[in-house]
């Protein structure tokens, strides 16, 4: 139960690493707040949560929609008086080289996986300032780090997440609030769907969902003093 007693915010939380992350935060006793744009399928892991004896609660929530993100953490300040944790996790994926890749598809990842980390981030700031308490664990891949070919909106998006990640690092650490990039290789989720059933059909060199949640279990109960700036997983070549 190393969680207990926490209240921790997982966006992105109906699917893959999301879904893993809330799973396993509630198994270690955390009060844990389901949030992505699909309600139908958010309900369907908070019964699944619940049924196995967890604590959830779940917001539809559009990361990239400002006004949304700050009334859901107004609901959540309002009926848990705080926000231990904030696991930015949702995000998308599609693959394209730059002559192919469109505008639209270029902006929408960089709103996804950059702006709507970065309000995420913004809106609980204030609650964790005042605390002098938090942790902030964002999601961001091997390809916000090293890009590969025909990964231009995608990883130009995570190159992004991770700068945000450093700064707000920076900026928060006086406070005594850990704020940590958690890099993970492919693993095996609905994201990379149609590209990586090309490049790797049997996914055996994949993680699985559950290993990057005992990553951000580390993350989330490091000590204040911790001020660790990333952790990566990759899977076994
Ligand atoms: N699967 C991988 O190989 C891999 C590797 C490294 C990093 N990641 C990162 O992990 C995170 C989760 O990805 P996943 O693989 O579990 O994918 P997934 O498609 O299974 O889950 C993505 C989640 O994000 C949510 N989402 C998307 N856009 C949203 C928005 N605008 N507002 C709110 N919710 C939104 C979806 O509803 C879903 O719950 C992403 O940030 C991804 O880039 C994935």
């Amino acid at each position: 139960m190393r969680l207990k007693g926490k209240v921790a915010l997982v966006t992105g939380a109906s699917s893959g690493i999301g879904k893993a992350i809330a799973g396993l935060f509630a198994k270690e006793g955390a009060e844990v707040i389901l949030a992505a744009k699909d309600t139908r399928k958010l309900k369907a892991v908070q019964k699944e949560i619940q049924k196995e004896g967890g604590r959830a609660f779940s917001v539809s929530m559009d990361i990239t929609k400002r006004n949304q993100v700050y009334n859901s953490i107004k609901t959540i300040i309002k009926k848990y008086g705080r926000v231990d944790i904030l696991v930015n996790n949702a995000g998308i994926a599609r693959w394209d080289p730059i002559e192919n890749v469109s505008d639209r598809d270029f902006d929408e990842h960089m709103l996804v996986n950059v702006t709507g980390y970065y309000n995420c981030i913004k809106a609980v700031v204030p609650y964790m300032v005042k605390r002098k308490s938090g942790a902030i664990l964002n999601i961001i891949s091997g390809s916000g780090k090293n890009a590969r070919a025909g990964t231009v909106a995608y990883s130009t998006s995570k190159f992004g997440a991770a700068g945000l990640s450093d700064a707000v690092h920076e900026d928060l650490k006086k406070y005594g609030i850990n704020v940590t990039a958690i890099y993970p290789g492919k693993t095996d989720t609905p994201i990379h769907d149609a590209y990586l059933k090309k490049s790797d059909p049997k996914r055996k060199k994949f993680l699985r969902p559950e290993d990057v949640a005992k990553l951000a279990i580390y993350a989330a109960t490091l000590p204040p003093y911790a001020k660790l700036k990333e952790v990566s997983l990759r899977p076994e070549e």
